[in-house]
Order: C-alpha cells, then sequence, then structure tokens
C-alpha cells in the first residue's frame, strides 16, 4: 500500500549538515507513490550535489529562478502551481527567518510565497540558534500562518553539542508527511486504545500469555493519530515501536498483567473513543509466587485461577450522556473460532458497546495482514483482506462517522 500515491511533493532542501540525511527522505517518499521534485538553495549545494538528488528521484533539480529551460521563465509558479506540498529538509534558522517575514530572494523562498498548497517544514540547527528569540519568533510566526513545523528533535548535533534543534529522522518525517495528507476526521478527539497481549505472572520466570503481536491495536493507533486525534495507548507485553512518537500526540503506557490494563484504562476513560483491540487474559493466577516454584518430582503444582476484571465492560459502564449521545464510544473486538457475525453481535450487545470488530484472519499470529467484519446497529460490513495500517485507516473513517 503506497500513501502518497500521485501525490507531488516539492522537496526544498536549505543548507545545513542534516542535509545528508535529505536524499533517503526523498527515497521514502517515493517508496510511498509520491513523485518528488528538489529544489536546493545555494547553500545546499554546499552539503548535497544537485547531481545525488537528480539521479535518485528521476527529475532535474531546480537551483535557479532565472532558469531560461521553463515555459516564460517562471518556474517559482510553475512549480507551486503543480505541487500537493512543499515541504523543506533541513528548513536552516536563516530560511525560517524569511520565510517567517515573506522575503522571497531565491527560488526557494519565492516558490513558498507564491505558493498555494500547504508548506512542511523539518527545522535542523545548533541548539542555540534553535533557542535563540529571533527563531523563536520565526517559530510562532510560521505557526500563526497555517505552517507546519514537524520537530526539531534533542539529541546529538554535529557541533558535538547536545540539544534541541536536530533534524527528525527520515522514516519519522516520511511517516509525519504520510500522516499530513490523511483526513482530520478525528482532530481534537481523545482515543483511547488497548492493544497486545496481557501477562499473567505464575512466578519471577514463568507466566501466561498470548500470540497477540499487537499490531492490530498500534495500526489504530497510527491511523487515530493520522487522523488527527490524540491518543493513549496502553500497551501490553510487545516490543513494537510508539507510532508517530516525534508529534508529541500520543502517550503510551506498558502495562503486563490484566489488571494493571484495567486500571490504566479506567484512569484514561476520560475520552471520545475506546478502542478495546488487546487480547485480555481472561483469568490471572491468584497467588503468583514470590520464588521460582521448583520441580517436585513429577507432581504439577496446583495453580488456582482468578477471574480478570472486563477492561471494555468497565469503561463502557463509564458513559455518560453527551449531547445525548453515549460517551465514549467503545469498540471491542472479537476473534472467534465459529460463527464469527453471530458470536460477535452477541458480545456487542452482551458488553453494551456500540461496535463490535470481528477478527476474520489470517489465522498466522504476528501476520501484517488481516480481515475485519465490522458490526454495528446498522448490520455488518465487511473489510477486504489488506495491511492492517490499510484497515486500520477505514476503521477509522467508519467510526468517525458514527460519532
Ligand atoms: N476484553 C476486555 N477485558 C477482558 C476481556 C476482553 O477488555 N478482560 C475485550 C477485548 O479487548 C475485546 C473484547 O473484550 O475487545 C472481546 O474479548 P474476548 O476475549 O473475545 O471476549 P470475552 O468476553 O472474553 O468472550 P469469550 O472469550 O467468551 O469469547
Amino acid at each position: 500500500m503506497q500513501s502518497l500515491l500521485n501525490k507531488k511533493i516539492v522537496l526544498g532542501i536549505s543548507g545545513g549538515i542534516a542535509a545528508y540525511k535529505t536524499p533517503e527522505l526523498a527515497r521514502l517518499l517515493m517508496q510511498e507513490g509520491a513523485s518528488v521534485q528538489v529544489v536546493m538553495t545555494e547553500a545546499a549545494q554546499q552539503f548535497v550535489t544537485p547531481v545525488t538528488m537528480q539521479a535518485l528521484t528521476g527529475n532535474p533539480v531546480f537551483t535557479s529562478q532565472w532558469d531560461s529551460s521553463v515555459a516564460n521563465n517562471m518556474a517559482h509558479i510553475e512549480l507551486s502551481r503543480s505541487a500537493d506540498a512543499i515541504f523543506i529538509a533541513p528548513t536552516s534558522a536563516d530560511l525560517m527567518a524569511k520565510l517567517s517575514l515573506g522575503l522571497a530572494d531565491d527560488l526557494l523562498s519565492t516558490l513558498c510565497l507564491a505558493r498555494g498548497c500547504s508548506l512542511l517544514l523539518a527545522p535542523a540547527m545548533n541548539k542555540q540558534m534553535w533557542e535563540h528569540a529571533a527563531t523563536q519568533r520565526s517559530v510562532e510566526r510560521l505557526e500563526k500562518d497555517g505552517i507546519a513545523l514537524l520537530g526539531p528533535a534533542s539529541g546529538f548535533q554535529a557541533c558535538g553539542e547536545v540539544g534541541m534543534g536536530r533534524m527528525l529522522e527520515p522514516a519519522e518525517i516520511a511517516e509525519q508527511v504520510v500522516a499530513f495528507f490523511q483526513k482530520k476526521t478525528l482532530r481534537g478527539k481523545k482515543v483511547m486504545i488497548t492493544a497486545g497481549p496481557t501477562f499473567e505472572t505464575i512466578d519471577p520466570v514463568r507466566g501466561i500469555t498470548n500470540h497477540s503481536s499487537g499490531k492490530m491495536g498500534f495500526a489504530i493507533a497510527k491511523a487515530a493519530l493520522e487522523a488527527g486525534a490524540d491518543v493513549h495507548l496502553i500497551a501490553g507485553p510487545c516490543n513494537l515501536p510508539t507510532p508517530l512518537e516525534t508529534t508529541g500526540k500520543i502517550i503510551r503506557t506498558n502495562v503486563v498483567s490484566a489488571k494493571e490494563m484495567h486500571a490504566a484504562a479506567l484512569s484514561a476513560a476520560d475520552c471520545d473513543v475506546f478502542l478495546a483491540v488487546a487480547a485480555v487474559a481472561d483469568w490471572g493466577i491468584a497467588k503468583p509466587s514470590k520464588n521460582k516454584i521448583k520441580r517436585q518430582g513429577n507432581t504439577a503444582p496446583n495453580i488456582e485461577f482468578i477471574a480478570n476484571p472486563d477492561i471494555l465492560l468497565g469503561v463502557a459502564k463509564t458513559v455518560k450522556a453527551k449531547a445525548g449521545k453515549p460517551y465514549p464510544y467503545c469498540v471491542g473486538f472479537a476473534a472467534e473460532s465459529t460463527d464469527l457475525e453471530k458470536h460477535a453481535d452477541e458480545k456487542r450487545k452482551r458488553k453494551g458497546v456500540p461496535m463490535i470488530v470481528g477478527n476474520i484472519g489470517p489465522d498466522t499470529f504476528g501476520s501484517d495482514l488481516n480481515q475485519l467484519l465490522v458490526i454495528d446497529d446498522r448490520g455488518s460490513k465487511k473489510l477486504a483482506k489488506a495491511e492492517k495500517l490499510h484497515l486500520a485507516r477505514q476503521l477509522i473513517q467508519l467510526i468517525a462517522k458514527n460519532i
């Protein structure tokens, strides 16, 4: 699935050492299906060559506003007319100051002033330059003008210092550019998601868990962020990176047992949408042993189970009346081995939630593909086999419509 198919991006490069990351970024944007037209300032060419960018993108690189090969010699108008977005990485402190004042003294800055599309900037500079009052004034002005800033991040800098001002990594930037183009149907909404398995401790070295990989829940968290929501992701033990972490719009709480997941979910239940995607253990261990249980010949130990609280049910009970509608909008998941639609709909009614999503498969745990059956009080809708992120985006759009 290519998320930037048919998108035309003007990729601007200004003068900064972080420009060494831009060729990789161009490749990632193209892998997502975007066509990339590079425009470089004079200073940028000190760090990366136009030939490199031309070879990678397959398009001639524009470096000057005085280009007689462009019809009517209006490169800035031609380029900004056809682009879906202009994205500049790295954006130097100097260029940020220029753009915030509407200055246009070279091709890239002129292109930005003449644009009819969105402008995104990935700032990169030394920490003193970033913290300088003049740069912070630029940030304020640019944000007021509706220009999106991706980053910067904090970390090691080329000058040897550690601090704020480092450009985000190409993969983080590419994810944020993809997110930028998704429909903002959940803007201003708070979404809570449980994901992954739980682990019920028997003793310090043993426990009971299940095969859930967490991939579906994490894909849904990403899709909700892309749709503009603030996300609280409550994750059982799974080794997955936090989606779109650098946007600052996601809180992740790691838990181990169902009891911990229950407590975390109840304390974050003041949200607009709750998706219970986690495969929660139905039973916990009544008295986990403090020490490792030693083998007693061939006698198996007696392990006593206790029922775990139902998290979905618990959150659904916190439903409050908000403009006559249930709040939060709760979505359950169902993995059934037989009669999926019948059992899932029974589960929806039993748990008192407006929507339940049946997992059709594939049966291999940890797969990147899935197939879903979405059931609400208007009936059921099958979402055909696709990558989990693709399904997650469709599911988020259905939920956004219902709320
Ligand atoms: N769920 C939950 N807390 C639990 C058990 C389940 O929040 N203790 C949620 C799951 O995250 C899922 C939904 O409830 O969204 C259905 O889970 P499932 O285990 O299939 O349902 P059960 O109620 O346990 O029914 P059964 O195992 O009998 O099918």
